[in-house]
């Protein structure tokens, strides 16, 4: 006789998958197979974690760091955090403010659980990071997502979250430079937007995790603000993406309710991580960090046209993350097979618009340049073979 199976939680029928990750499968398979694939379907760039990080976290394994620390991080790492603030953003942020995370997962995490529940709303863009509106599924809450367009940069505007706002609406999330466009929400939308927010009493959540890679805007955080929370993370623009780590700040009143959350949900940030970031912020490690971001400006800068020119519609100027959103619509009316073919044929990796949203998303795709200039390159002439055959 067959024994019963467990349940599985209703919430569990509202988180998708990530598509982008059958294609990486896809492409490992390929790779397996012998054939050479150019990867420029995933979230991460191609470098490795600077030098004085890594020796930091050896350092911190071989000197015994590696129990817990408290759970709203070491105070040295929130303090350097804070600094960081004052001296690349013009922002005043107290330490005592700062959340160290697991990743901005974690802050998104702890934001989300801090502030929405069942029968609360959060607005937040499509295409935008699928996971946003995965976890207001996990909190219970309703993920509201407002189409955007090249019209609006493919950012929230205060007209639309007028117009999607409900009474229920709780917070609204937005992500300057944004995945998958990587493009930046202007200053003054974003202040009209935070003041608009502020005199209703919805919280503004301001996911900042590709703003210190912003090529050619300025770096304007809403850190300014001291009633924003501000997502940020050691993953892009510190390359650290597998030592987990991120931060959040959050207003004065939010910190006990969220380190109660921390303790509860991981109890801490991973703490090797932590150490290796103190040296995250040292003058050698920055411009280490500018040179790559120089690296990855240039990217951008010989893939936008090269795209353009070849039928992909890019009507927004990106200016920041890794990221390109492309309307592929002069070849195909439906861009996951579009990206399925794209990799068996030309060997070519790339995230079709699915995975951010449904507005749209059949005619989008998405390449990020996390690859050096030749093999983006050798990507532009497989595109040409495939598009001619
Ligand atoms: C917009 C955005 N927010 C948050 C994250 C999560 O980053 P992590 O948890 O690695 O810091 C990502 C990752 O790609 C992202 O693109």
């Amino acid at each position: 006789m067959d024994t019963p199976k467990p349940h599985i939680a209703a919430r569990m029928a509202g988180i998708a998958p990530f598509h982008v990750m059958d294609i990486l499968a896809r492409a490992q398979a390929l790779e397996a197979a012998g054939r050479d694939i150019i990867h420029l379907e995933i979230g991460e760039p191609d470098f490795a974690t600077p030098a004085p990080i890594v020796e930091a976290g050896v350092a911190a394994l071989r000197t015994g760091h590696t129990h817990y620390t408290g759970a709203l991080g070491l105070p040295t790492l929130r303090e350097a955090i804070a600094g960081f603030y004052a001296t690349r953003w013009q922002a005043t942020v107290s330490p005592a403010r700062v959340v160290v995370t697991p990743g901005a997962s974690g802050a998104l995490l702890l934001a989300l659980g801090l502030l929405a529940g069942p029968g609360d709303d959060v607005l937040m863009a499509d295409p935008g990071y699928p996971c946003n509106r995965h976890f207001a599924r996990f909190c219970n809450a309703r993920a509201i997502s407002v189409p955007v367009d090249a019209t609006s940069g493919f950012q929230l505007t205060l007209e639309l979250i007028q117009r999607h706002a409900t009474p229920a609406t709780r917070a609204v999330l937005i992500a300057s430079p944004s995945n998958p466009t990587g493009t930046s929400i202007s200053p003054a939308e974003l202040a009209r937007i935070h003041d608009w927010c502020a005199d209703r009493g919805v919280a503004l959540i301001v996911d900042e995790i590709y703003l210190g890679l912003t090529y050619d805007d300025i770096e304007y955080s809403a850190a300014r603000w001291d009633d924003v929370f501000v997502i940020n993370s050691f993953s892009k623009y510190f390359q650290m993406t597998g030592w987990r780590l991120g931060w959040l700040v959050a207003p004065a009143w939010a910190i006990s309710d969220l380190e109660r959350l921390a303790q509860n949900l991981f109890l801490a940030a991973p703490t090797p991580a932590q150490h290796a970031a103190l040296a995250a912020f040292s003058p050698a490690t920055l411009d280490e960090l500018e040179a790559r971001k120089a690296e990855l400006r240039d990217r951008r800068d010989y893939l936008l046209p090269a795209l353009r020119e070849r039928g992909f519609v890019i009507p927004v100027q990106a200016h920041g993350a890794f990221y390109l959103y492309a309307d592929c619509s002069r070849f195909t009316e439906d861009s996951q097979a579009f990206a399925g073919q794209l990799l068996d044929h030309a060997g070519v990796a790339a995230t079709p618009g699915i995975d951010f949203g449904t507005h749209q998303a059949v005619r989008h795709i998405r390449f990020a340049y996390t690859q050096p200039l030749p093999r983006l390159a050798e990507a532009m002439t497989r595109l040409d073979n495939f598009l001619q055959a």
